[in-house]
């Protein structure tokens, strides 16, 4: 053979290997997840509970139809003696996983789990290194529909190429022949999107999100460029939401929370709830079932083209130090971000004007903001006539030429719009 067909035969086999073309997640992941706001306090009730919940809500009808299980769910001190498989904690899952796989189902909702491509979980559960396929194997026999496999206790070998190991478990899910969705959790490699895209639905882009707005800002900042890796069936993973979480006391204010939620739901990101499901229907979460269920902005996130979010434009005046804090008299910072939707028609976009302001939100150095968005940076002719519809007011705005101001927009809120090329 000469060296060019070996070679091509090769690059064949290694793309082969690594494409996780498994046909799941063609629009971002939506569900819920136990980390953010139980941890390890989990059991098969909050479970069996959250499926109850996630379903008679209408979250469920509303496109949220995974319930992923995060760490803690597995036996603590080994595997199976004889099967080398994992065991479900005795105890808090007494039942077994197999057993809630089967109710999620039951109910029309999706059961998802979690592992860690090292020794042991970040919470020090067995890990899955040299395991891929026997912990496949049991996921599949589970039933399970998502996977999300950690970077915790790694050896060497792993922090130097994960792209092999996690593509060890992206091919023994493949051959499982069950549609899992492979949600890749490394969050440290540099540039894990340039491998990630190949072998995981999806993959997270940075650190944990914490319930803050220092950490929802620092995350919206580190994905601002990775647009170009978003494609149906691949997405980046800004993390899981905390709209409506409550962790030592701490949470996001409605608007903090409004924003959030609409720049995941720009950014293509997978959308997974993070808070008590068992609270949703109180009067006083009614505003967090409201933004969580926003059809406008679920349609942004759940367009066909898969189109990641774009910044187009930030209005920085005034001296504005490295953590946001205004050193000048007064500042203003605002930005644009914008992407193109196929929805209703394939003139359509949906573009978020926000004022980011400082990140305290009684500073008074900042101020409520008007926003302008020229329809040229969204690539529409600059005089073209656009409908524009506030996604979180519902409202028709009428038809605008050339561009759009918004009325003022409130300290760390956003004017969340659709547009319509006429
Ligand atoms: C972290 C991961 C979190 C959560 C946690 C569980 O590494 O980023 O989302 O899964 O581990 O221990």
């Amino acid at each position: 053979m000469n060296s060019f067909l070996s070679l091509l035969l090769f690059s064949s086999l290694f793309i082969l290997t690594l494409s996780h073309n498994n046909g799941v997640a063609r629009t971002p992941p939506m569900g819920w997840n136990s980390w953010n706001q139980f941890a390890c306090n989990i059991d098969q009730d909050l479970l069996t509970d959250t499926i109850d919940q996630i379903v008679s809500s209408g979250l469920a009808d509303a496109g949220y139809k995974f319930v992923n299980i995060d760490d803690c769910w597995s036996y603590k001190n080994g595997r199976d003696n004889k099967t080398n498989e994992l065991i479900p904690d005795p105890v808090r899952f007494s039942r077994g996983i197999h057993s809630l796989s089967k109710y999620a189902h039951s109910k029309g909702v999706k059961l998802g789990i979690y592992g860690d491509v090292g020794f042991t979980t970040c919470a020090g559960y067995p890990g899955t290194l040299d395991h891929f396929q026997t912990d496949a194997d049991t996921f599949a026999r589970w039933e399970i529909d998502y996977l999300k496999l950690d970077f915790c206790d790694i050896p060497k070998k792993v922090q130097d190429e994960p792209w092999i190991y996690f593509g060890y478990m992206s091919e023994a899910l493949n051959k499982t022949g069950r549609p899992i969705v492979f949600s890749i959790c490394a969050w440290q490699p540099k540039e894990m999107y340039k491998w990630a895209r190949k072998i995981g639905n999806s993959w997270r882009t940075t650190d944990d999100i914490n319930v803050s707005w220092q950490s929802v800002l620092s995350i919206i900042d580190q994905n601002r460029e990775l647009y170009p890796y978003a494609e149906p069936g691949s997405w980046n993973d800004p993390d899981m939401l905390e709209v409506g979480v409550v962790r030592d006391g701490r949470s996001l204010s409605q608007n903090q929370a409004r924003t959030h939620f609409s720049l995941w739901t720009l950014l293509s990101a997978p959308l997974l709830l993070g808070n008590d499901l068992r609270k949703i229907r109180d009067p006083d979460q009614k505003w967090v079932f409201d933004i969580l269920t926003n059809r406008d902005a679920i349609a942004v996130n759940q367009d066909p083209n898969g189109a990641q979010g774009r910044s187009l434009y930030q209005n920085i005046q005034g001296k504005i130090d490295r953590d946001g804090n205004c050193e000048s008299k007064n500042c203003t910072r605002t930005e644009v971000w914008g992407r193109p939707l196929t929805r209703p028609t394939k003139q359509s976009y949906a573009a978020i004007l926000f004022n980011r302001a400082g990140p305290n939100v009684d500073d008074e150095k900042f101020t409520q903001e008007k926003i302008t968005i020229r329809w040229s940076s969204l690539g529409m002719p600059s005089d073209a006539k656009v409908r524009v519809k506030d996604i979180w007011s519902n409202k028709d705005l009428g038809v605008y030429q050339g561009s759009f101001t918004s009325e003022p927009v409130e300290k760390h809120n956003v004017v969340y719009i659709r547009l319509e090329q006429q």
